[in-house]
């Protein structure tokens, strides 16, 4: 039987984008079921207590903890927290452990919200450089992560791993084109990367979280509307919040899910079957 059933290894989970949002909610979550966590984040000095606050939290709950305050879709950087990752892991499997990264989530928000297309209001457009920057750490940063993640040895089979999607993979949002086009990228690379290393026992998935109040949404021009459309159209009658994700990730990153691979999986409490509210409605 391929199943998974019991699992003597140390389970450590790496977060991107672990200070805030889906990801701190995540890795806290991840930590109450047993995970030790390392997480990448990119803070300065003003958001930096409450990355240093959402690390500490981990650590009380008696967890082992390591975070790197590092930009993710930088080459050396990446090669330096995988380095860590390999010392760490050395000396975890010098104490008789036996340490692999059994779950992973991609969840970084970075980029620019610029218009294609010049308007009065919005008189300057996204240039190469941005939109080429927005979809290297949002999109494309995943497989370079997971690739350096599988071929140092930290992942094996039984692991799961996810990255954060939204509904702009699909649909045009004002304001959202090149984060849109990030999550495009993303999806294609979660079908290539799922497909890649199942024979490896290891499943890759899209979240597609509904819109929630974080402050990468806060960035959005127009945020206030799109909570309002959000709370207006989810049949769950309110926003999504990082908890929602973070508890449906616990459930997703067990043995049990292991012939799920390659998925777009909601968690929105179905905000996207609200898409058309208000049609067909009787007066
Ligand atoms: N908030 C929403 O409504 C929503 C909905 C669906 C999907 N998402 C997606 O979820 C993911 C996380 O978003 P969030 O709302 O939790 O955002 P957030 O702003 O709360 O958190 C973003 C995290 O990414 C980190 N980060 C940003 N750029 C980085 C970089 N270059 N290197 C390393 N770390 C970096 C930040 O330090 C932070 O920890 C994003 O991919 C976003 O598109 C968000």
């Amino acid at each position: 039987m391929d199943v998974v059933m019991a699992d003597d290894r140390e389970r450590w989970a790496l977060v991107l984008g672990v200070s805030s949002g889906f990801g701190a909610a995540t890795a806290t979550a991840w930590a109450r079921a047993g995970f030790n966590i390392l997480g990448v984040h990119l803070d300065l000095r003003g958001t930096l207590p409450a990355a240093h606050a959402v690390r500490d939290g981990i650590a009380a709950l008696g967890r082992e903890v390591r975070f790197f305050n590092v930009n993710a879709g930088d080459d050396e950087k990446r090669a330096e927290v995988m380095g860590a990752i390999g010392e760490l892991f050395a000396e975890r499997r010098a104490a008789g452990h036996d340490p692999y990264i059994g779950a992973f989530l991609h969840s970084l928000a970075f980029g620019t919200t610029l218009p294609f297309i010049a308007t009065p209001e919005r008189p300057r457009t996204i240039s190469r450089k941005q939109i080429e920057m927005t979809v290297d750490v949002m999109g494309h940063s995943l497989l370079f992560w997971a690739r350096d993640a599988f071929e140092a040895g930290f992942l094996a089979r039984g692991s799961r791993l996810y990255a954060m999607t939204s509904e702009g993979a699909i649909l045009a949002v004002p304001t959202y084109g090149a984060v849109s086009a990030s999550k495009a990228v993303l999806e294609a690379h979660v079908r290539q990367l799922a497909l890649e290393l199942m024979p490896h026992g290891i499943t890759v998935n899209a979240i597609r979280a509904g819109v929630t109040d974080t402050p990468a949404l806060r960035r959005i021009p127009g945020w206030e509307k799109l909570i309002l459309a959000s709370e207006r159209r989810n049949p769950g009658r309110r926003m999504t919040r990082p908890e929602d994700v973070a508890e449906a990730l616990v459930a997703l990153a067990v043995p049990g899910t292991h012939w799920m691979t390659g998925n777009v999986i909601g968690v929105d409490g179905g905000e996207v079957m609200g898409s058309l509210e208000g049609a067909g409605e009787e007066d």
